[in-house]
């Protein structure tokens, strides 16, 4: 007997992902899959064995489900999420937490009245490239002062829906939330963002973007974003400067490390490993049911995920207004 049903709401391909490390977790059963178009939850029910297709949230709170994990389109999160939460449903939300922040408050209220655990899945915080980052930060072989960070992953074609900010949110909710979200983990809070943006090719939005971000760590990093670079290699990249030091990731596959004038770099490549774990989405699962059951720390809580949402929203805010914006005034 599984320590954990799950339902899945929103059969696409993220949907498949998180199914695929599910059916490999043996404290787990995934009962129900729910999508609006009833064949794709048959689909994806048939692939994961003795799950029940069904259509609608509700149909899996019937089935006795103890987590849901919300997979469908980015404005279309908040609404179950709320309702997992205030049926004291753990809730694993893919990315964004909200297209708002009037929502992501919301959302963080209710996750804190639920008894209910909230994780947003940010899985390039478990991503072998960026976690490689992360420790040699942690172990003050790099003291980041400066950062390098880009993010062209896309184009805006394919699959259509992703140049509709009436789905997406805006482009900065779409990819470049992922970076955005890893820019806090690895520097820090946000003091300060001041961004430049326009809108070159999109007819509804703003799709380019030059933003700087000043930490309460005293690290500075400049983040660029376009819409429409196309998926040229590297799609996303990292420089970060220490003293003496260089650390750049090159998409999610290589880390290099100038530890020193007159070194050798170091090179740690994860070319051969499964996308499933090179991403990260294997530990940010394991992760999550880990929380469910042994009540450790979900992977990417709520107050985490409101912080990035709020940066977002200041991005935005800075384009348009043409100002700097100092979030710790806000809070
Ligand atoms: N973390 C990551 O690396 C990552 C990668 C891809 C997508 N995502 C995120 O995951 C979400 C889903 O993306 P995707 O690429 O799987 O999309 P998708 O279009 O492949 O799948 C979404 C599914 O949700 C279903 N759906 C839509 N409205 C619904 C509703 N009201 N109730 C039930 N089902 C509904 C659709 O029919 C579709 O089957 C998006 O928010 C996206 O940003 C995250």
């Amino acid at each position: 007997m599984a320590e954990v049903k799950i339902g899945i709401l929103g059969a696409g391909g993220i949907a498949r992902v998180h199914a695929s490390n599910l059916t490999k977790d043996e404290r787990v059963e995934i009962v129900g899959v729910a999508d609006i178009v009833p064949e794709r939850a048959a689909s994806l029910a048939n692939e994961v064995g003795k799950a029940k297709p069904v259509q609608h949230l509700e149909e899996l709170f019937e089935l006795g489900v103890d987590a849901v994990y919300v997979t469908t389109p980015n404005t279309l999160h908040v609404e179950p999420v709320l309702k997992c939460l205030d049926h004291n449903i753990h809730v694993f939300s893919e990315k964004p937490m909200a297209t708002t922040l009037a929502e992501a408050k919301q959302i963080r209220e209710h996750a804190k009245r639920s008894k209910a655990i909230y994780n947003l899945g940010m899985n390039r915080r478990f991503a072998s490239v960026y976690k490689r980052v992360k420790e040699l930060i942690a172990s003050g072989e790099l003291t980041p002062y400066l950062a390098h960070i880009k993010m062209n992953r896309g184009e805006l074609l394919n699959p259509a829906w992703t140049a509709d900010p009436e789905v997406t949110g805006g482009f900065i909710y779409e990819t470049p939330v992922h970076l955005i979200d890893l820019c806090r983990y690895l520097f820090g809070e946000v003091e300060t963002v001041r961004c430049v943006a326009k809108q070159n090719l999109s007819e509804k939005e703003l799709d380019t973007f030059a933003i700087m971000l000043t930490f309460t760590s005293g690290t500075i990093a400049n983040f660029v974003t376009y819409a429409h670079a196309g998926w040229s290699f590297p799609f996303e990249s990292i420089e970060v400067y220490g003293k003496y030091t260089t650390v750049t990731t090159q998409e999610l596959e290589k880390v290099m490390v100038a530890s020193g004038l007159n070194q050798p770099i170091q090179i740690e490549d994860f070319y051969q490993l499964t996308t499933d774990v090179k991403w990260g989405y294997v530990e940010e699962d394991r992760r999550f049911i880990d929380a469910i059951i042994d009540g450790t720390e979900p992977p990417v809580p709520v107050e985490d995920a409101y912080r990035s949402a709020e940066l977002i929203e200041a991005i935005y805010e800075s384009a348009k207004k043409g100002k700097e914006i100092a979030l710790n005034e806000k809070r």
